[in-house]
């Protein structure tokens, strides 16, 4: 059974539905492409505590995650089982068993290991299909199929989706070849809350991932850290907006994966060992009405 309470705090986990235990906090990598800020980074990471990290074919990062891996691991005298490796297949990658388990296998090698804890689909649409397009759900079909084979194999330890709307994830669940997602990653943060997204995963023990949990990688994006409510709450909690905003999630049994370069923010952002209030989680919930979305919309995708 899917576990939907997490502590908040940075040694917080959930039970996956399949009871695969998942860090409730792991460090995004999106857009950290130079190998030696990798090293860095998951130096600071690990050193901080964290024991996941979540990557992607489409990242370009996945070779640099090996090298830091192989480096970093035994310096902090850790073993392959005490950490958990998220990646994606990428858009270009759905279809046949073919070629998801070529995609699969790259990414094994790119990433120097023998399985992935968590493999997700990245994106419901297929590169190079318009979105509106039915070929895509009829693809993404043939994708999961491969995924759930290549986990009954024993090759993946759980399997999931990412950026899947209810519509997506009713699809799946009517044809989902007798594995249900263990996690959905998706764009959660108090400007963009798809409450049917959350009801949904919740009711059928799917876990829910926040990314964009500061809004993105874009400084343009960073307005949530500026937002007065925020401010307010951070303030009189003693904290900083980004731990409020990563609290926010963790509170509503989501787990995040925040992104930094910076050795204090690494280790800020792990530092979660508050409780909000339920009349600021309140204030927070009530900027889901802005409906400000940073990263790619899935809703267009058939
Ligand atoms: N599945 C998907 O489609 C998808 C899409 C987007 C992201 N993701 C995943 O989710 C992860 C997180 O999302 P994201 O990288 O887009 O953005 P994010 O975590 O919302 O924000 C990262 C930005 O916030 C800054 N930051 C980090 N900690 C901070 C702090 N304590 N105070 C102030 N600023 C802080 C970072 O700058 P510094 O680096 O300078 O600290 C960076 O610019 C990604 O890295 C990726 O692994 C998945």
């Amino acid at each position: 059974m899917a576990s939907t309470e997490a502590t908040p705090a940075h040694t917080g986990k959930f039970i996956l539905n399949n009871g695969k235990v998942m860090p409730a906090i792991g460090l995004g990598t999106f857009r950290i492409r130079n190998g030696d800020v990798v090293m860095k980074v998951m130096d600071w990471a690990l050193n901080a505590g964290y024991r996941m990290f979540d990557t992607a074919a489409v990242y370009g990062n996945e070779s640099h995650l090996k090298i830091a891996l192989k480096t970093l691991l035994p310096k902090y005298g850790l073993e392959r089982e005490d950490i958990f490796i998220t990646t994606k297949l990428s858009p270009s990658d759905h279809g046949t068993k073919e070629i998801v388990e070529h995609a699969y296998k790259k990414s094994l090698e790119n990433l120097g290991l023998d399985y992935v804890d968590l493999y997700l689909i990245h994106f419901p649409g297929t590169a190079g299909i318009p979105s509106n397009h039915i070929n895509n759900k009829h693809i993404r079909n043939e994708t999961w199929k491969a995924l759930a084979e290549l986990y009954k194999e024993g090759r993946i330890k759980a399997i999931g989706v990412s950026n899947f709307t209810v519509v997506h994830l009713e699809q799946l669940m009517a044809n989902n070849y007798g594995v249900i997602p263990a996690v959905n990653q998706v764009e959660w943060h108090p400007y963009y809350q798809p409450q049917d997204v959350l009801i949904y995963c919740k009711k059928n023990n799917i876990l829910l991932q926040a990314y964009c949990s500061f809004g993105g990688t874009s400084s343009v994006n960073m307005s949530m850290m500026q937002d007065p409510g925020v401010n307010k709450i951070a303030k009189t909690l003693n904290v900083s907006c980004a731990q409020v905003l990563l609290a926010w999630a963790l509170q509503q049994g989501i787990a995040v994966i925040p992104k930094s370069t910076s050795q204090a923010r690494i280790n800020e952002n792990i530092s979660i060992n508050f409780t909000i209030p339920n009349e600021d989680m309140k204030v927070l919930n009530a900027l889901g009405s802005r409906k400000i979305k940073y990263a790619w919309d899935p809703t267009e995708v058939a």
